[in-house]
């Protein structure tokens, strides 16, 4: 009954809406195919995947429309933006995030990625240093340890035929995040357990409902919707976890500080990894409280973990679906290590230039993060549009990474394509995989190498195969697969 009257109330004010809209001459056009009352609605009913698809279209119908149009959901008017010029000057103008950011609050809080303005500008500007060069570098033992552990872990799949890689990838992943970012050691606990990934898997879920149920945008309704209450009981289960975290990093903390002294612990050491420096804030200076920490080790968690391992992933699937590919980076990794299978150094990095064009390649490809939102809180003057203030613009990076700017063969997985610096497009936003503007991901760096040492690890031990063409996606906040048992591998023998 009450979801009948709402959605009465609904249809409604989109009656009011069909009437007020396009009062502005420079508004964006409309996206094709609304119809009346609920506008584009239909393009975003159904399952993840057909979520994803309806998605998919509003982004190549905005390419064709130009690079930015107007979108009807229902009584809401917002914008998609496929123009990366255009998005660079939306993403740089407008900071504050919008609609699914703010279903992620009750989970990751005023932590980067869905904080509020002000708070986001104090804490990006203290954390940042945590992310420095001279930080990272502490890692690469870490990373050569975890990518090591992989290559093993996947012994038990040789010549086993097909299998979904992304279940030995993504534990890896999250424990290389606690070892490095958040410095804890689970390995002889069970926390980091398939409880908890199951309720960050669901909880990404239930944000996806409620952004496709318009009536369960309003909290009042959605705290009396039963989607609240699967909400919570995931929340549970995630707060659970950080809050272990905290707890026993401020426990090693303050023990350190006891033994060592303030003086000794905080001098001469002028970058520190993530959660010491936020500890350091939290106890030293008094800057951030105990629940800002818990948030923004939840959106580190998140952030962190689930972006890598499905990149990651993608990018094993696409090497074994291209063996040209393959062969190059084989190539590749026995120039630079021949028959040796020592530790992956910060110099060798830097020579792993056609494996770093795979990984963005796979990014442009397969972007993890599809589209980013932001809330409009002016009017944004574009090149040929305004946009007007308080509206939601959809920022389409799966677009972007599809504008004309790429060239005829945009569709084509082409890591060639980053080796010529002359025929990349110009725009910095044409590949946005790590978001866009000044609200570009932290860990950019971070992923990188992380993400350059496993590779390398994995091909210089196996051949994969796969075929990403029989792989479908959907949309669970990130883009993922629908399901798994993606690729096979062998052993390489004689650095073939
Ligand atoms: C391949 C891996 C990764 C991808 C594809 C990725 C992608 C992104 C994207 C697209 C954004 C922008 C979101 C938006 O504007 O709404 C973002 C933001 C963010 N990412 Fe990443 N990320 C990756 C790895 C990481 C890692 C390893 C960390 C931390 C250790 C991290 C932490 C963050 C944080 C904290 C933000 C919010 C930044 C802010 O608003 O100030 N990410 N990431
Ligand atoms: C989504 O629905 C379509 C059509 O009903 C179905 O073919 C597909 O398997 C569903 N996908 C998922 C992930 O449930
Ligand atoms: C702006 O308008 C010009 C001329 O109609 C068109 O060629 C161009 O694609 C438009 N660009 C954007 C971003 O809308
Ligand atoms: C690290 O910090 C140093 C000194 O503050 C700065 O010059 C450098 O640009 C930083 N590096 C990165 C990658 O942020
Ligand atoms: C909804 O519930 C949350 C707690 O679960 C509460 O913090 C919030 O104020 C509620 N919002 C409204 C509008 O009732
Ligand atoms: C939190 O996790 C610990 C360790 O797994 C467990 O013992 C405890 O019961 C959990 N608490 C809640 C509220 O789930
Ligand atoms: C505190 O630090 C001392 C010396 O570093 C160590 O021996 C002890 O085990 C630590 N205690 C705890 C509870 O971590």
């Amino acid at each position: 009954m009450l979801t009948v009257a709402l959605i009465l109330v609904f249809l409604s004010c989109g009656i009011l809406a069909w009437r007020r809209r396009n009062r502005n001459k420079d508004e964006p056009p409309p996206l094709p195919g609304a119809l009346p009352l609920i506008g584009h609605f239909h393009l975003i009913l159904g399952n993840n995947s057909q979520l994803w698809n309806g998605v998919k279209k509003v982004a190549y119908e905005t390419l064709n429309a130009g690079g930015v149009t107007s979108v009807y959901l229902g009584p809401r008017t917002v914008y998609f933006v496929t123009d990366p010029d255009d998005c660079l000057k939306i993403a740089n103008t407008c900071l504050q995030k919008d609609i699914v950011y703010k279903f992620l609050k009750p989970w990751l809080g005023e932590g980067l990625l869905t904080g509020d303005l002000q708070i986001w500008k104090e804490h990006r500007k203290l954390l940042n240093p945590a992310f420095n060069q001279s930080v990272l570098d502490e890692f690469i033992d870490i990373f050569n340890r975890m990518a090591r552990r992989l290559v093993k872990d996947l012994e038990v799949e040789v010549d086993k035929g097909p299998f979904d890689q992304f279940d030995y990838i993504q534990p890896n992943v999250l424990e290389t995040i606690c070892l490095t970012a958040l410095a804890v050691d689970f390995s002889d606990e069970s926390l980091l357990n398939s409880e908890y990934i199951n309720a960050l898997e669901n909880i990404l879920k239930y944000v996806v409902e409620r952004f496709q149920k318009l009536w369960l945008h309003s909290d009042v309704v959605f705290n009396w919707s039963f989607l609240k209450r699967k909400q919570d009981e995931c929340l549970k289960i995630l707060h659970n976890m950080s809050n272990t975290v905290l707890k026993k990093r401020k426990a090693e903390y303050l023990n350190n500080t006891l033994h060592k002294g303030t003086e000794d612990a905080t001098k001469g050491v002028k970058f520190r990894p993530f959660m010491d420096l936020l500890l350091e804030l939290a106890i030293e200076k008094d800057a951030v409280s105990d629940r800002e920490i818990r948030e923004h080790v939840d959106t580190m968690l998140f952030a962190g973990h689930d972006t890598t391992a499905t990149s990651l992933m993608y990018t094993m699937l696409l090497v074994g679906s291209y063996p040209e590919v393959q062969k190059k980076l084989f190539e590749e990794l026995n120039n630079v290590f021949g028959d040796d299978d020592r530790d992956i150094t910060k110099q060798d990095l830097s020579q792993l230039v056609y494996l770093e064009a795979v990984l963005k390649e796979s990014m442009r490809f397969y972007p993890v993060a599809p589209v980013i939102i932001r809330l409009l809180d002016q009017d944004v003057k574009l090149r040929n549009y305004t946009l007007s203030k308080d509206r939601a613009c959809f920022l389409s990076t799966y677009g972007v990474h599809r504008h004309p700017v790429w060239g005829p063969d945009f569709e084509e997985f082409k890591p060639e394509r980053w080796l010529d610096f002359e025929t990349l497009p110009k725009c910095p936003t044409a590949f946005s995989g790590f978001g866009m503007g000044r609200r570009v991901c932290i860990g950019k760096t971070y992923a990188m190498m992380s993400m350059k040492i496993t590779m390398a690890h994995v091909f210089r031990r196996y051949r994969v195969s796969g075929n990403h063409l029989l792989m479908t996606t959907k949309l669970d906040v990130l883009q993922k697969p629908v399901s798994g048992h993606h690729v096979a591998i062998e052993i390489r023998k004689n650095n073939t």
